[in-house]
């Protein structure tokens, strides 16, 4: 049997997260790295397909009474791609996974190995999926890890595009801008689970809702500037809306001493905007920078501060890779 190999890139919301989960517009980008990839080999004839996830240390081989919650997801994705691709047979083949992306830190690494996975399955058996049926599919996936997500993180890493996503609606396809954007990813070390955070902040609301939506009012009417700033490449005036979101985001009070950290070593060392990026209490922010050399120089300030990880990356485009 022939293998077959597929990638995914990790993401990033630039602005609007937590506001999307009620029904804002947020702008959310690819990124050329980190990325996750997958690839589908032989197993014997009559086993059925499982997977083994190599980062991990976790194989799994198929045996739907014994899986370990590590293979879950893609247990999940294997028994989706069955039932509805008739020729993605049951038995006979398995799914290696690696991935970059740090987990639970919002890069959106199980929506990325989750697409991965589900490319590589298409592709080995020949089945055509659409940006948008993938979407669909790594969605089901990810309600195993994050409860009722709002669909970003599928949409953006499966469409491969810069987009503008409000729950419910199209995504709006962003064109791309005419200069590189230059990302630089700080990990905190700390991973969170986005389904507690985003429970913490629907408590919150309950108890002060007029204060909650006035907040998460005031994230999605950022979005649109960004969206328009990033198609233009006006790199300062973005900037300066991350730093808004990241100020709206202490508000909520999901930002962390160490997130607020390393946003803070980030704009010291000429970052144009900074600010954490998807669920924080932890995991990543995300620091914009104005050429390449800007961005070692945020890169380097975020190691001195204590990143457990960095990335200079830039926006990505499946359609363009
Ligand atoms: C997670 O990447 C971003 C959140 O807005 C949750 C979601 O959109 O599902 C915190």
């Amino acid at each position: 049997m022939r293998c077959q190999s597929a990638d995914a890139s990790s993401k990033l919301i630039l602005l609007g997260e937590h506001a999307v989960v009620y029904g804002k517009t947020a702008l959310a980008v690819p990124l050329l790295k980190p990325r996750a990839s997958a690839r589908v080999v032989p197993a014997p004839a009559g086993r059925p397909a499982g997977v083994d996830l190599k980062d991990l240390e976790v194989r799994w081989d198929g045996d739907a009474r014994d899986v370990p919650p590590a293979a879950a997801p893609f247990a999940r994705l294997i028994a989706l791609a069955v039932e509805r691709f008739p020729a993605v047979p049951a038995c006979g083949w398995e799914l290696v996974v690696r991935s970059r992306i740090p987990s639970g830190c919002g890069l959106g690494s199980g929506a990325a190995t989750a697409a991965a996975a589900l490319r590589a399955v298409c592709a080995r058996f020949a089945v055509s999926c659409a940006p948008a049926l993938l979407s669909e599919l790594v969605y089901e996936v990810e309600k195993l890890h994050h409860g009722t997500p709002s669909g970003i993180d599928n949409t953006v890493i499966a469409m491969g595009r810069p987009i503008l996503y409000a729950r419910g609606a199209a995504p709006r396809f962003l064109t791309r801008p005419a200069a590189p954007c230059f990302l630089v990813v700080g990990h905190t070390g700390r991973s969170h689970r986005t389904s507690e955070v985003v429970a913490d902040v629907a408590r919150a609301r309950g108890l002060n809702p007029v204060r909650h939506d006035a907040i998460f009012d005031a994230i999605g009417r950022l979005s649109g500037p960004g969206a328009e700033a990033f198609q233009a490449a006006r790199w300062i005036d973005l900037g300066q809306l991350m730093d808004r979101n990241q100020e709206l985001l202490k508000d909520l009070g999901v930002s962390s001493a160490e997130l607020d950290a390393l946003v803070g070593a980030a704009r010291r060392a000429g970052a144009l905007g900074a600010k954490l990026s998807g669920a924080g209490r932890g995991g990543c922010m995300a620091a914009l920078a104005a050429d390449a050399v800007s961005g070692q120089r945020v890169e380097k300030a975020l190691k001195a501060a204590g990143a457990a990880e960095t990335f200079l990356t830039e926006v990505g485009d499946h359609a363009a890779s």
